[in-house]
């Protein structure tokens, strides 16, 4: 963690790091339990995490007129905790969610599916929203952002996000109906190819 914001995040530094690698361990774990296809592919492509920069942190307080203290971003917001784990084909983030709906270490609390229900920009991923012990007595709970994508929807995500995401540029209808072409042309692509590998299988 940077001295930034280890300074805003104070005696939670610590108590965040224990509870990010515990949910890194489960997840690592739970990945592990979903059976191996006979094509030898694991599930998750990588497995990223992050704890939310003291800047952006204060920044989305701010805009939700939340004091700038870590116990309003504790209490009040969910993605202090972000991980996101990229998997080979759609079929395994649903594999992936189901596991962690079994999870005894924390329970879910909210399921978005931007799969199902892509946003109007195109934006795809399955943000599972997860609450766990936090151990601290003004603090007992936290949420957890995990976020579960294939290759494809991080392609478009991540270069979407490079370009565009909360930046304040000309976002132009053209640009717009462009970014949401490549998304559906990818997103395409998943299918097929979630297709094939069942024709691999059979
Ligand atoms: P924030 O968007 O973080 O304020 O939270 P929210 O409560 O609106 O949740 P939402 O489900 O919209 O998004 C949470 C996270 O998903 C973001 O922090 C991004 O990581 C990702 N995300 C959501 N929408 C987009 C998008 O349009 N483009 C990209 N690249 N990422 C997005
Ligand atoms: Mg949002």
């Amino acid at each position: 963690m940077k001295q930034q914001d280890k300074n805003f995040y104070g005696v939670y530094a610590e108590p965040l790091l224990t509870v990010q690698q515990n949910m890194l361990d489960e997840l690592i774990q739970e990945l592990g339990r979903i059976p191996q296809e006979e094509d030898g592919a694991t599930p998750a492509e990588h497995l990223i995490s992050r704890i939310k920069s003291a800047e952006s942190m204060c920044e989305k307080l701010r805009k939700r007129g939340l004091p700038e203290t870590p116990e309003a971003a504790l209490s009040e917001l969910s993605d202090t905790i972000g991980i996101r784990i990229v998997t080979h084909f759609v079929g395994d983030v649903y594999a992936v969610l189901e596991e962690i709906k079994q999870a005894d270490c924390w329970e879910v609390v909210n399921v978005k599916d931007y799969i199902a229900l892509p946003k109007p920009n195109g934006y795809r991923s399955l943000h599972v929203i997860v609450q766990l012990p936090f151990g601290n007595s003004e603090i007992p709970f936290i949420r957890g952002e995990i976020q579960l994508r294939t290759i494809a929807m991080d392609c478009w995500a991540s270069l979407e996000h490079q370009m565009r995401y909360k930046k304040n540029i000309q976002d132009t209808a053209l640009i717009q109906s462009e970014l949401l072409r490549c998304a559906e042309e990818m997103a395409s692509t998943d299918l097929t190819m979630q297709a094939i590998r069942e024709m691999i299988q059979k």
